[in-house]
């Protein structure tokens, strides 16, 4: 079993975002018994809460509920419990990185670092954005996911 956890500030709209995505991909190649997905966020602000109506309602027009998650602040065990941590953009990175336990580091890594073509490294905080920036987020994490999925089949 491959364990997976998406990372970003608020755990509302990007990796919860992510975990939805990449969640339907798994599915869709028939992996869920190989390969399991969460989310988390590196800040408090909106523990137990469903993720933003926004990011919803851009997954739900892209055949995707996330309507069932909830939001929840990474804890030191996640540096055990999973075998990759996505990060959503690099001020998530580093923000793991500063509470990484020594030698998990290798389990980090910068989300859109698995995807080159989309030629961005951050899924930008679309929180206080517009409708185009939850677009945005959920064309360049749908990029990642593809290529995640193929460095996951690559390494197996
Ligand atoms: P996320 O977006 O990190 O993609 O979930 C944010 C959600 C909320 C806040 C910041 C980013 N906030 O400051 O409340």
């Amino acid at each position: 079993m491959v364990n997976v956890l998406f990372v970003c500030l608020g755990n509302i709209c990007r990796s919860p975002s992510a975990e939805g995505v990449f969640g339907a991909v798994v599915e869709r190649e028939r992996l869920a018994d190989r390969i399991q997905v969460d989310s988390a966020g590196t800040a408090s602000y909106h523990l137990g809460r469903p993720p933003d109506p926004r990011a919803q309602a851009v997954a739900r027009r892209r055949g995707i509920d996330l309507s069932g998650l909830r939001a929840r602040r990474i804890e030191p065990n996640d540096f055990r419990r999973f075998d990759h941590l996505l990060a959503m953009d690099r001020r998530n990175h580093a923000d793991l990185l500063a509470i990484c336990p020594p030698g998990a580091e290798h389990r980090l890594s910068l989300f859109l670092a698995f995807a080159p073509e989309a030629k961005a490294l951050d899924v930008p905080d679309p929180y206080l954005g517009g409708s185009a920036d939850f677009e945005r987020m959920l064309d360049l994490i749908e990029l990642g996911a593809r290529g995640l999925l193929a460095h996951l089949r690559h390494a197996r």
